[in-house]
């Protein structure tokens, strides 16, 4: 069994024993704010969507969605649900550090920056600038803690305060900062929404 969280096998081993603590099962109401005073859709990327409830959110405004998850087990659940609902969006089984496309709108986070090694997030930070639009947003629920134990090896892994300016750099501005409302019980207290707008010079 392996105890990496860079590998599928360890969410999938998850998924498969129904050990999701991270799950909402509901999109936070922020992001229902968001789209209900946003009207134009775009497109939008949610990596590592898990069950993918945030999916249906964007689909039903009209956005067009790519969910995208590197556990089978997670697809698996996520299709199930997504199908149930009338989901028209793509639903895809891979890698968000392989995965290009042409650039989206809007990437959603919410637990998946939190869910790798540390180590990943410099990659990260590349390429999410690659996958957006001048003029894009990154936005959803941060997971942010100063005093986590740097040293851990297991999930959820939280940002710094300043993590998220280092790891962008000059070309994303924060537009929003805000304590999140309905936070699961793993990550109440430590949750944030924000927004972080790609704005090229
Ligand atoms: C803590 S869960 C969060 C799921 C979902 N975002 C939510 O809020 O319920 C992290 C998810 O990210 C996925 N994941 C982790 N690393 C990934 C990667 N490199 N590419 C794609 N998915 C990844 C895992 O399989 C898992 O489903």
């Amino acid at each position: 069994m392996t105890r990496d969280p860079a590998s599928p096998e360890f969410w999938d081993r998850l998924f498969n024993k129904d050990i999701t603590p991270w799950d909402a099962e509901a999109s936070p109401p922020e992001l229902e704010a968001w789209l209900d005073t946003h009207p134009e859709p775009g497109r939008v990327l949610i990596p590592g969507c898990g069950s993918a409830w945030e999916a249906l959110s964007f689909d039903r405004r009209g956005w067009d969605v790519t969910a995208l998850d590197f556990s089978p087990l997670a697809i698996d659940k996520a299709k199930d649900f997504l199908a149930d609902n009338g989901f028209r969006g793509r639903l895809i089984c891979d890698d968000f550090f392989a995965h290009t496309s042409e650039p989206y709108t809007l990437i959603y986070e919410r637990a998946f920056l939190a869910s790798f090694p540390r180590h990943l997030r410099t990659p990260w930070g590349t390429r999410i600038p690659k996958l957006l639009q001048d003029g894009g947003l990154l936005m959803g629920c941060f997971l942010i803690n100063d005093a986590d134990d740097p040293e851990k090896t297991l999930p959820p892994f939280a940002l710094k305060t300043d993590e998220l300016t280092r790891l962008l750099g000059s070309d994303f501005i924060q537009t929003c900062t805000k304590a999140t409302t309905t936070s699961v019980k793993v990550f109440k207290g430590r949750e944030w929404w924000q927004e972080w707008a790609y704005l090229l010079k």
